[in-house]
């Protein structure tokens, strides 16, 4: 595997592959790798003859008081288990190698961004849009893998490459969890002891709602309710948004039907985590 700072030389690189005929399978990430992210890699070694990921904190995506700065950085960690997941190149640009001085093009999704983590973090996903037009442009990859965990990402990344007619395949992975069921996440570092038990409330209300929808509960304000109920009951918990809503079009739905799915975005303590499931998969 090889680390690569430039950009110019990851952009030729690739483009010499591309045109031997050989696929290209590109995995974006902000580091701090854990086995959600490697089990995207391993999968990405099996789509493409070329295997790129990326390394880039990007600030585009960061609110003025998010955690842009303290975000967890390791990449000599980072680069042994990218290597071990099969990765050929890691792309590792710089601050000011992706955003120059005079830059000044973004890329914005409208309405699905307008929702949910977007509703709460205003400019996040354009940061997100931006950064990954920029990485496929360098890239150019055959396919690019990505995390339901980030649910209302992938729903947005589709919409940007169907939009612009950019011809790459989005592959949308299961989300990885810990044997306790908390989804992975680089921000569970931030949780202490306490916190990292209260976080399991969002798993537990997730299964819960979804028992109660197998048992025939079809309204969505009740189903909302007990997801409510039993995350309220955890003292650090403070609920940013629990929606349920259309699996493809991220509209808030009145009753539940198979392709609904529940969204949520909870803070324990200081950490904002989300975490998705669509309400009949177990
Ligand atoms: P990051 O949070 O590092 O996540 C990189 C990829 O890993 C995303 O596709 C995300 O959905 C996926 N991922 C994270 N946790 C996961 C889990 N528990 N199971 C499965 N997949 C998981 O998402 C970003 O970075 C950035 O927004 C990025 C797309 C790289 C743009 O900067």
């Amino acid at each position: 595997m090889e680390i690569i700072y430039d950009i110019k030389v990851v952009q030729s690189r690739c483009e010499e592959v591309r045109r031997s005929g050989k696929r290209i399978a590109f995995v974006p990430t902000m580091g701090c790798l854990h086995e959600g992210h490697l089990s995207l890699m391993r999968e990405g070694r099996e789509r493409g003859d070329l295997l790129v990921a990326s390394i880039f904190v990007n600030p585009t995506q960061f609110g003025p008081k998010e955690d842009f700065a303290a975000y967890p950085r390791d990449l000599e960690r980072d680069a042994e288990l990218a290597r071990q997941a099969g990765v050929d190149i890691l792309l590792h640009p710089t601050v000011e190698g992706m955003y120059p001085g005079g830059f000044a093009t973004y890329v914005n999704v409208e309405g699905l961004t307008k929702t949910l983590c977007g509703e709460s973090r205003p400019g996040h996903f354009r940061g997100v849009t931006t950064v990954v037009c920029k990485l496929f442009n360098i890239v150019q990859p055959h396919v690019a893998l990505f995390g339901r965990k980030d649910f209302q990402q992938l729903t947005v990344l589709r919409r940007m490459v169907a939009d612009l007619n950019m011809p790459i395949e989005i592959l949308g992975m299961p989300t990885v969890r810990e044997p306790d069921g908390l989804a992975m996440s680089s921000r569970n570092i931030y949780l202490s002891p306490a916190e990292r038990r209260q976080a399991l409330a969002l798993i537990d209300a997730m299964r819960q709602a979804g028992v109660a929808a197998r048992h025939g509960e079809q309204h969505v304000r009740r189903l909302v309710g007990l997801v409510r109920e039993r995350i309220g009951r955890e003292p650090d918990a403070r609920i940013d948004y629990i929606k349920i809503c259309d699996g493809d079009t991220l509209e808030s739905v009145e009753r539940v039907d198979t392709n609904s799915v529940l969204l949520l975005a909870v803070y324990i303590g200081r950490t904002r985590l989300i975490d998705n499931n669509y309400i009949f998969e177990e």
